[in-house]
């Protein structure tokens, strides 16, 4: 489902019944409140809901209580009168008359302080208040829709939030489920956001699928939608154009993937920790580990088109002690960052005879994670799970076949 910037997207019933109790509520003027996790949608749901409503072609006047402060609440809601405190060097319009004959969304109304609450219970009983510093009382014809991350039930109970205006504001709740209560949304989300920022730069970058897709189904998005928005914005600038790879994503959403993997398959046969049969005749420990070690820094570099900044942080490790792996295995000819764009050259040249052979092995371990047989054998004619142990890195590779 496609739609244009400021629409709902989204597939799973979830968001359906959000999207049919916004149609009804836009015919009506009830107050409105909206609940949900950081990221679900509370502010396009409350737009959607003024878009929709008879008021549409009047201002939605957007209040974020929680980024105004405390002090100057008041005034910004309800405006003042010139000298009604220091620095109020003129009238002023406050919010709601901005807001006369449309709509007035209070963001992140959990945190409106305690001693404005009851001015706003008055204003939603009533429609009047009056501005800091005047006695006239001003009447407006406004929907109040407001929104919040907490949990102002427990607010209530602890004594933070007015119970009275709780009620009030209350009158419609509309809870949004977090993504990760509604995965079904995400494709079409993906869609949505691919398209949007393809559009904007001008960029191909494709609909991401097989694998790619499960990683972003398996992950919890803790940002919802916000996080998957950002994300994407960040692909297409970043790629461009084709498809997206699984050494595109964040290490976060690859892990997590990895982690709900049946061992052996796909993603998992390359992360899961090697489980090693020590051969009777015992094993040159240090070799091994030193191939093991190799085969993870060469995945990392190919994966990164040999980004050495990038590889250090898939292998959490400081981009120095990669350069001095490289360097020890002959990979890089110089050190020290006078000679950085010589090193990269060189890179980039063909030396990384290693990343490239096992840039291939690491594709293929995705085809091949069936094979549960992998060996540390510099000639072993079974490339596809072989951790060649050959180039800069030779000698002490025993061949012995040793099962990983
Ligand atoms: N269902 C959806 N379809 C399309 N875009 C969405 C959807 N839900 C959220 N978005 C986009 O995700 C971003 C976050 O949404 P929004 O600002 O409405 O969330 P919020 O719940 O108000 O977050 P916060 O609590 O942090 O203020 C916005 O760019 C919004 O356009
Ligand atoms: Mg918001």
């Amino acid at each position: 489902m496609l739609a244009n910037r400021s629409a709902l997207v989204g597939e799973s019933l979830a968001i359906q019944d959000v999207l049919k109790t916004i149609d009804k509520i836009s015919q009506t003027d009830s107050t409105v409140l909206i609940t949900g996790e950081s990221g679900v949608g509370k502010e396009l749901v409350a737009r959607a809901i003024h878009d929709k409503s008879a008021r549409a072609s009047k201002a939605l006047v957007v209040v974020n209580c929680a980024a105004i402060p405390a002090e100057l609440i008041e005034a910004e809601l309800f405006g003042h009168m010139k000298g009604a405190f220091t620095g109020a060097t003129q009238n002023r319009l406050g919010r709601f008359e901005a807001a006369h004959g449309g709509t007035i969304f209070l963001d992140e109304v959990g945190e409106l302080p305690m001693h404005l609450q009851a001015k706003l219970l008055r204003v939603i009983q009533t429609r009047q208040f009056e501005a800091v510093g005047s006695n006239k009382t001003i009447e407006v014809d406004v929907r109040i829709i407001s929104a919040t991350n907490r949990d102002l039930e427990s607010a209530v109970q602890k004594r933070e939030f007015r119970e009275d205006l709780y009620y009030r504001l209350n009158v419609i709740p509309v809870k949004i489920p977090s993504l990760r209560e509604r995965k079904t949304d995400i494709p079409a989300l993906i869609q949505h956001f691919i398209t949007q920022f393809n559009g904007a730069t001008g960029h191909t970058v494709e609909m991401p699928q097989g694998q790619i897709l499960d990683a972003l189904m398996a992950y919890d998005w803790p940002g919802n939608v916000r996080e998957l928005e950002n994300l994407i914005e960040r692909l297409v600038i970043l790629k461009g154009q084709g498809s997206v790879d699984l050494g595109d994503l964040p290490h976060r959403i690859f892990q997590k993937f990895a982690e709900g993997r049946p061992a052996g398959t796909g993603a998992m046969s390359e992360w899961e920790f090697p489980r090693m049969v020590l051969p009777t005749s015992g094993l040159d420990l240090k070799a091994i580990v030193e191939a093991f070690e190799n085969h993870l820094v060469d995945q990392a570099l190919a994966r990164t088109g040999n980004n050495k900044n990038r590889a250090s942080e898939l292998l959490q490790m400081n981009r120095t002690t990669l350069v001095e792996k490289l360097r020890k295995r002959g990979m890089i000819q110089t050190v020290g960052s006078r000679n950085r764009m010589r090193e990269d050259a060189a890179v980039a040249a063909g030396q990384m005879n290693d990343a490239v052979l096992l840039s291939s092995n690491a594709n293929n371990n995705n085809n091949n994670g069936n094979n549960g047989n992998k060996n540390v054998n510099g000639n072993s004619g079974n490339t596809t799970n072989a951790i060649n142990n050959n180039g800069a890195n030779n000698g002490r590779n025993s061949g012995t076949g040793i099962d990983l």
